[in-house]
């Protein structure tokens, strides 16, 4: 099959897109650079030995799309453009909700022009708030805290409108909990600009010595040792959710929502051990006031996805902290290097 792949340049997108490619996929790629290089594509290139079909551009610009949409004959779309800092959101609430729900509008409404009806979207663990319990279903009550979780939600009640009036599209709404690792190549993985959001890559950060300590943000949380307590995927299990989201929206299936998780809940300190017993080193850190919006824990109910795609993640934590430190120790400054 054809997949357009918005974003793909970025972290979880180029992932994506190498498996696509490897799955025997063809891949066109949008990506406007906003977050990313374009080396990764060019690695992801590298790595198949494959070409991927690249277009520097913006999904708000339907002019491009237009232009995509007739030199190729498109069978899916998976989009990732938007914007994802949480932080930055409540700062620039306004930029999020014209990229990310604009860019979704253009792209969707540009789509069924061409009739391409088989889209997959990225959303997020954040649209379940804060839970009341855990493990999450896919049927809790969803909510939002902060303007880049407002735009999920947002997209996410649009898409099921869609889909209501037009029962001809397929429309898998991917629930992503916390996507970490690389590529086991040490080839592409994430690349944040300037001091990293997440902890993952903070701890890289700290590991290789380019930042003195690890915050821990609040240790009197509702959980084992503390710390917040997250469910971490390697972002290599989750691409490969992506293909066969893909392969199933092939066979006409509607509507389908489901969470992208391991099951398995972590805290802050479980992820220091784990990065330590990997680099053999200690990891420093100190414990820091809570980082406001957070919650206590997070980890999914992976079933349905099972159930209904068939996808299982596989790799280990140990796995996440190698193929993380593995990127980090070859590329110190990510894709300027
Ligand atoms: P990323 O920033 O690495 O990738 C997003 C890509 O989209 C970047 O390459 C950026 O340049 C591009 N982009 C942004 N706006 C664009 C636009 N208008 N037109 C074209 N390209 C545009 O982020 P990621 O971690 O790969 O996340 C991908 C998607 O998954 C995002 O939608 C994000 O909200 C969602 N998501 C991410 C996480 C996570 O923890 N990384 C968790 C849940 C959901
Ligand atoms: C994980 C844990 C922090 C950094 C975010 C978004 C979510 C989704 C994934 C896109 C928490 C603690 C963190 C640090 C720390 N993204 N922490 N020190 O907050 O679960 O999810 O990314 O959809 O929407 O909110 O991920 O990696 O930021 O935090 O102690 O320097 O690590 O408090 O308990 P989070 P995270």
């Amino acid at each position: 099959m054809k997949v357009l792949v918005t974003g793909g340049a970025g972290y979880i997108g180029s992932h994506t897109t190498l498996e696509l490619l490897e799955a025997g996929h063809e891949v066109v790629c949008i990506d406007n650079l906003s977050n990313s290089k374009v080396e990764s594509i060019k690695r992801v290139e590298k790595i198949t030995g494959k070409n991927v079909c690249f277009y520097e551009g913006d999904i708000r610009d339907k002019g491009i799309l237009t232009k995509i949409f007739t030199e190729h004959k498109i069978d899916s779309v998976i989009n990732f453009a938007g914007y994802k800092a949480v932080g930055e959101s409540c700062q620039k609430p306004l930029e999020y909700y014209e990229n990310n729900i604009q860019g979704l509008l253009v792209l969707v409404m540009t789509m069924r022009e061409f009739g391409v009806k088989n889209l997959v979207f990225s959303s997020s663990a954040t649209v379940y708030g804060n839970p009341k319990s855990v493990p999450i279903t896919e049927d809790f009550p969803l909510s939002t805290s902060n303007p880049y979780g407002s735009t999920k939600l947002f997209i996410e009640y649009m898409l099921k409108d869609l889909y209501k009036s037009d029962n001809s599209f397929n429309i898998a709404i991917l629930r992503y909990f916390n996507p970490i690792g690389a590529h086991p190549s040490g080839l592409i993985g994430e690349d944040p600009k300037g001091i990293p959001n997440n902890l993952c890559p903070y701890i890289t950060q700290v590991a290789v010595g380019k930042r003195k300590e690890l915050g821990v943000f609040g240790n009197d949380y509702n959980t084992h040792d503390g710390t917040g307590v997250r469910d971490y995927i390697h972002v290599v299990d989750l691409s490969k959710g992506h293909v066969l989201a893909v392969n199933k929206l092939a066979e006409n299936p509607g509507l389908i929502i489901v969470n992208l998780g391991t099951g398995v809940g972590y805290s802050v300190l479980d992820m220091v051990k784990a990065f330590e017993k990997v680099t053999g080193k200690p990891i420093p850190y100190k414990i820091m006031p809570r980082r406001p919006g957070d919650i206590d824990e997070c980890y999914a109910d992976p079933k349905l996805a099972k159930e209904v795609l068939g996808f299982k993640a596989e790799k280990t934590l140990e796995d996440m902290c190698r193929d993380a430190m593995n990127w980090q120790t070859k590329n110190p400054n990510g894709y300027e290097d």
